[in-house]
């Protein structure tokens, strides 16, 4: 059955953004629980947003169809960061013209996070395009991210020499990445 334009996709839609806030909030409500001395109901809260993230997986996933390949994430995902950059401008503005100096400046500066995070995306996404993630013209340092073994060459070890961990827990250090 197709989805698309009925209200059970809207419904799904609007299930998702409510459970991702339910999410966040229980994060924060665990953070305080845990300030004022309460472990055991931290836990509960951080179970339950475990739980509401296994529910935002079929949701997102399953019937909406929203995750995708890492490419296609990766593209998605460096878009995203710019829109709330454009937003986030917007909300300074508005935020200085109605005295809120202390959220101006909390846009403003937000920003600059964003911006590192849209960066990283775009060189994350053209990496994966163009298949140089972990094949480069350049000798690099390659880091794994189990044991903190440094290699040095143009490509990342297939598998880690020191305890066998594949490919995909290399990251290089550079300064993009
Ligand atoms: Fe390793």
């Amino acid at each position: 059955m197709e989805l698309n334009g009925t209200v059970t996709e809207e419904n799904l839609k609007r299930t998702f953004a409510l459970d991702s806030r339910t999410v966040t909030q229980y994060q924060l409500f665990a953070e305080r629980a845990r300030s004022e001395g309460f472990e055991f109901i931290a836990r509960i809260y951080e179970e339950f947003a475990q739980h509401q993230l296994g529910l935002s997986r079929q949701v997102y996933g399953r019937f909406l169809g929203q995750i995708k390949s890492l490419q296609e994430n990766l593209r998605y995902s460096m878009l995203s960061e710019a829109n709330s950059l454009e937003r986030f401008l917007e909300y300074e503005k508005k935020a200085l013209e109605e005295g809120f100096n202390e959220v101006a400046v909390f846009y403003r500066e937000a920003r600059v996070v964003l911006e590192l995070h849209r960066k990283q995306f775009e060189e994350l996404y053209n990496h994966v395009l163009n298949g140089t993630l972990y094949k480069r013209d350049t000798v690099e340092i390659w880091q794994c991210l189990n044991c903190g073994y440094l290699h040095e060459g143009k490509e990342a070890p297939f598998v880690c020499p020191v305890d066998n961990y594949p490919q995909g827990w290399y990251k290089p250090l550079c300064p993009e990445l």
